[in-house]
């Protein structure tokens, strides 16, 4: 092997390893981050918030207690919880109030569609938003 060839094969082994590494640190990184669709991880403060909160006015908060509740009110059952800020930023931001909308009425994942309240009209699904993503 010419000395021009045994330069040219430790430049390829040395691009393959920086390659290698590069893979590394990209799956390093990936494990680090959370998976698209995740709910972040509340707290015991953000639970126990959640399982106390309700909506002011009485009429809508009773259409929360039998529908939404069920599940916005009780960590790891995939839904984001009522007032985890962290948790519903990402989903406002991606869809906006009107886009979370139309997830209540087609449904999302595990929620069944209009979120399990058939005569919850489209002003309180608004109030019921801003209410469980505490923008109150
Ligand atoms: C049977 C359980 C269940 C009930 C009842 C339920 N939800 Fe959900 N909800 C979920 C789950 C699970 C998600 C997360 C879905 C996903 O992104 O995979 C979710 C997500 C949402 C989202 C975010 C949608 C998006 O596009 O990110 C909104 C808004 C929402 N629910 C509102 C409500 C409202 C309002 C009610 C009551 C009228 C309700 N939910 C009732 C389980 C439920």
């Amino acid at each position: 092997m010419g000395i021009d060839q045994a330069i040219g094969m430790r430049r390829i082994a040395l691009v393959a390893r920086a390659g290698a590494l590069l893979v590394a640190l990209a799956g390093a990184l990936a494990a680090c981050s959370p998976h698209a669709g995740d709910v972040a991880a509340p707290g015991p403060a953000d639970i126990a918030y959640a399982e106390s909160a309700a909506p002011a006015d009485p009429a809508l908060a009773a259409r929360y207690a039998r529908s939404c509740k069920l599940c916005h009110a009780v960590a790891g059952a995939g839904a984001p919880l009522v007032g985890h800020r962290a948790a519903w930023a990402p989903r406002l931001q991606a869809r906006g109030e009107a886009g979370l909308l139309a997830s209540i009425h087609g449904g999302r994942g595990a929620m069944p569609a209009r979120g399990q309240c058939p005569d919850c009209s489209d002003q309180d699904y608004r109030a019921l938003i801003r209410f469980m993503a505490g923008a109150q």
